[in-house]
């Protein structure tokens, strides 16, 4: 028995159902929001970028949007607007409900769309500075960096040199001056434990951050961030075997502002480094408290945990008694580090409290619980944990 009908009415479909067409009207779609990813040589297992690509995949695209499982994106819907949303409209979705529901159809060929063009190299021209550049990186590989003066940096991109294994990298900037042991760097977790707190500011902060179908950071209007002679970058890799061998040499390169920097970005690490998951715990809470120092917008929300991390929430607590959610993370996914732009950056006053709360399942009901059976703490290794609410601000001059 076929019920056609009742879906097509639940999903909204467009007026013309009838006549929905691959060429027409799904592949404008799947250019906008999809073939970046799934093209050859990228990070999704197949290519969306033809009809006969895209037509054996028609069920499992239906059941990827509806679930709204792509394109990947985490934020609740109804808490706050975001500038780098890829969600797609209850239409788009409808569109392609409709084009399965008709078999799929190809179309006529002469309204194909001109396939999206995609930069090859660097998407934003030469960097002034690759520090990176050098042998097979390790996970949370230190490279010094290598220049003359003080500079501010107003972009950063990365270049993974094996887009299908490489899932996300973080990259740090660390301030180890006086921070050596033996002449051995002190590792992130020493150096943020002897920097005496957490959010470890001036000692070590986020730099940027890539994500499988990420752009590169881009700081706009004079905004960015100073960087030292002798600031040591750490890199954080996560790498997504997909069963073959593979060597990965990712680049990062900088791009240096000219003029005056006009705002500063802070990378704030909040976060909760001594804690204790029982094994087996299905909802075990932790949470962390930041205060503003200065009156601030917030211009960025990168939330932090790993295989076992299941919800996490940015609240602020204004000094003036009022509380806001900012950001709503409620079915994480540590195979998705993404960044959240908020659409107008948020302004916090000085001695607003953000708390972050972090949920973690370390039970057998987690299917990507590496081990329920063991109560786990903080550690580098994505079989360890994390709890790390991430942000970025920038100081108001002057109070708003
Ligand atoms: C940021 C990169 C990215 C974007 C954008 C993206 N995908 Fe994916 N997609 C992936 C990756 C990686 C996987 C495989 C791993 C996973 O499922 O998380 C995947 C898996 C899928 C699957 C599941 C395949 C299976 O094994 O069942 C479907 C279907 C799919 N994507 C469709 C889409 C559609 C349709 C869009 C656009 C509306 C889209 N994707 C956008 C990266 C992306």
């Amino acid at each position: 028995m076929r019920f056609p009908l009742p879906v097509l009415l639940l999903v909204a479909a467009p007026a013309s159902a009838a006549e929905v067409t691959f060429t027409r009207d799904v592949a404008p779609i799947l250019n906008r929001h999809c073939v970046h990813c799934h093209r050859p040589g990228e990070i999704a297992p197949m290519s969306l970028a033809t009809y006969r690509e895209a037509r054996p995949w028609a069920r499992s695209i239906q059941r990827a949007v509806t679930s709204r499982a792509m394109p990947p994106w985490f934020a609740e819907p109804s808490v706050g607007e975001w500038a780098n949303d890829p969600s797609l409209s209850e239409e788009e979705i409808g569109t392609i409900v409709a084009w399965v529901e008709r078999g799929a159809p190809p179309g006529n060929p002469a309204l194909m769309p001109e396939p999206p063009r995609f930069t090859e190299g660097w998407q934003l021209g030469e960097p002034d500075s690759v520090p990176a550049d050098g042998p097979d990186l390790f996970l949370n590989q230190f490279v010094t960096l290598d220049i003359p003066e003080r500079r501010w940096i107003r972009a950063v991109e990365f270049r993974p040199g094996a887009p299908q294994v490489n899932h996300h990298q973080l990259a740090f900037k660390a301030d180890f001056t006086g921070m050596v042991e033996d002449g051995v760097p002190l590792t992130p977790k020493e150096a943020l434990r002897a920097s005496g707190s957490v959010d470890g500011r001036g000692y070590f902060n986020v730099l940027a951050m890539w994500g499988a179908g990420t752009a590169p950071t881009e700081f706009r209007d004079g905004a960015g961030r100073w960087i030292e002679p002798g600031a040591v970058v750490v890199m954080n890799q996560h790498y997504h075997p997909n069963g073959e061998e593979q060597t990965d040499r990712t680049l990062i390169g900088l791009h240096f502002g000219k003029g005056e920097l006009r705002s500063e970005i802070q990378a704030v690490i909040a976060g909760e480094m001594e804690f204790l998951i029982p094994a087996g715990a299905p909802d075990h809470r932790v949470e962390y408290r930041h205060e503003i120092a200065r009156d601030s917008m917030i211009v960025s929300y990168l939330p932090h945990m790993h295989l076992r991390g299941r919800r996490m929430s940015y609240t602020a607590h204004y000094p003036d008694g009022d509380s806001e959610l900012l950001l709503e993370v409620p079915e994480y996914d540590f195979n998705w580090q993404l960044f959240y732009y908020p659409e107008k950056p948020k302004l916090v006053p000085a001695g607003t409290v953000i708390e972050i709360v972090a949920v973690y399942d370390n039970s057998e009901a987690n299917p990507n619980n590496p081990d329920p059976t063991r109560a786990v703490g903080f550690g580098l290794q994505s079989t360890d944990e994390m709890m790390f609410g991430f942000f970025e601000l920038v100081e108001v001059n002057g109070g708003p």
